[in-house]
């Protein structure tokens, strides 16, 4: 029998009858990938490459076209009948498109994905839930939480718990249904190839022969994918390139709150987000995130509202800040829901411009209710924070938000659209908005930190409850 796979290097591309640890070509380590060789046709056609060799059939070649040529017809999407969904997804569901969904375990991959097939199968579109995960009765129990939801139909949604990837894709070409769900990618497994389920070669033949058949019947596919430690998707990372849009689904496991974010989309913005909360009876919206966030900051001192933007969505988050004496050598840097080094950036930077020294405390800073703000605009929020931790004194005047960019020689920068987040932080009764300067006339606007911890902050000595903090590192300073 002829040999049906090869292994090839991921980096060379050097090929190699048996798996070795050591690619034989280029000598790199572990990166020899099991891949099925291509098959002749089964037509019995001699391949294009075949014709042309022999000169045959010019007329017969592809020819390029002019774009204006090429017809534009309008994407009928499909609603997910998720709103948050949808908008991240850029409008709906495209027919024929392989979204890869992302997350780590128990985030509520599955729980989502029932909803969406629920809706459309209720909407009159044809639906298939491939569950490799769990069992059918697994699902339908999940199901059946889901039934107070508006995904009441999400037990008339047709499951199939399989994991032999050539009896699936028998199924789907048998089904042909409008959307399918594929939970999860790591745990189908190809008998043609012989790594185990979840293996890179396994994980890219799987997503491969799926988008083959999706592309050619114009069905819908929901890739579901684990994510590793580490935040990259496990395996499903070397997919990336080849659906056409990368979901991940965020959040902490003990929290409600849940965030979607598209990281690639060929369909529509990378922009959005979609923030739900995990109930009781599945994942509900959340609409009016702002009003809850700006209604439960603590205005404790540490505690900041940031005006941020979540695609093109502002959104207002509470900054807490903790800064206290620390017994270690290195102090500790903890930060969650932004990103660490920027953290790094803003320390040095209140340290050089605006005299709050922190090199001898722990600096935990944490972005209430397990969002993440990756965006430059926080800047201004987290060392508003920290230094009024450090100072131990709440922010003065009337509650207010604030927002903008860091430069390393201490001036404010400007942040895209502002007058979304002023108009944000209007609606929520938060006045007198600290942002830099060319924000908009209804902003407090300064053009330094400096400027900005004067305003914000009590004067040193004003009021009574200033204390020394962090381990005298103020007191040193001042
Ligand atoms: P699940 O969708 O199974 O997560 P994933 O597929 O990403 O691994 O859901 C995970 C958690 O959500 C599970 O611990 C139970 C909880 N959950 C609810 O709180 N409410 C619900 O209605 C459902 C279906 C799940
Ligand atoms: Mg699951």
């Amino acid at each position: 029998m002829p040999r049906t796979t090869v292994h090839v290097c991921s980096q060379c591309g050097g090929q190699s009858a048996q798996w070795h640890g050591q690619c034989p070509t280029c000598e790199a380590w572990n990166t020899l990938v099991e891949e099925r060789v291509a098959r002749p046709q089964a037509n019995g056609k001699p391949g294009r490459s075949a014709r042309r060799a022999s000169g045959a059939n010019a007329a017969e070649r592809v020819a390029p076209r002019p774009l204006s040529e090429v017809g534009n017809a309008p994407v009928q999407r499909m609603s997910t009948g998720i709103g948050e969904l949808d908008r991240v997804l850029g409008g709906g569901l495209v027919p024929g498109s392989l979204v890869l969904l992302g997350g780590s375990p128990g985030i509520g991959k599955s729980t989502l994905t029932n909803m969406v097939l629920g809706h459309l199968q209720a909407t009159g579109h044809r639906t298939l839930y491939v569950s490799g995960e769990e069992s059918a009765e697994q699902v339908r129990l999940r199901a059946e939480r889901l039934v107070s939801n508006p995904a009441q139909q999400a037990l008339s949604v047709p499951v199939l718990a399989e994991t032999d990837l050539e009896n699936i894709l028998d199924t789907l070409a048998g089904e042909a249904p409008h959307a399918c769900v594929i939970d999860s990618v790591q745990t189908l497994r190809s008998a043609e190839l012989s790594g185990a389920p979840g293996s890179v070669g396994q994980v890219r033949e799987v997503a491969a022969r799926i988008m083959e058949l999706a592309k050619a019947r114009g069905v819908a596919v929901i890739l579901v994918g684990h994510v590793t430690k580490d935040g990259a998707l496990a395996g499903p990372r070397v997919l990336e390139h080849l659906v056409d849009c990368v979901l991940q689904f965020e959040g902490e496991r003990e929290r409600p709150y849940r965030e979607l974010r598209a990281l690639k989309n060929r369909f529509g913005s990378t922009n959005e987000a979609g923030l739900f909360e995990m109930r009781q009876a599945g994942l509900v919206e959340v609409l009016d995130a702002s009003a809850r966030f700006v209604a439960e900051a603590t205005r404790a001192p540490g505690s900041v509202v940031l005006a941020a933007m979540e695609g093109s969505r502002p959104l207002l988050v509470e900054v807490q800040a903790l800064v206290a004496p620390s017994e270690l050598e290195q102090p500790r840097r903890v930060v969650s829901g932004l990103d660490r080094n920027r953290l790094a950036l803003v320390l040095a930077i209140l340290a050089r411009h605006g005299r709050v020294g922190t090199g001898s405390a722990d600096v935990f800073v944490n972005v209430v209710g397990g969002v993440r703000v990756d965006e430059p605009g926080c800047d201004l929020a987290v060392a508003l924070a920290v230094a009024s931790a450090s100072r131990g004194v709440a922010l003065r005047g009337a509650p207010r938000a604030c927002f903008g960019e860091l430069g390393l020689t201490g001036e404010l920068r400007w942040v895209g659209h502002p007058e979304r987040r002023l108009a944000e932080a209007a609606k929520h009764g938060l006045s007198g908005v600290l942002a830099p300067a060319e924000s908009g006339a209804s902003a407090c606007q300064v053009a330094t930190l400096r400027e900005a911890l004067t305003l914000a902050l009590p004067a040193r000595g004003e009021g009574s409850s200033e204390r020394i903090s962090a381990g005298g590192a103020v007191a040193s300073l001042a």
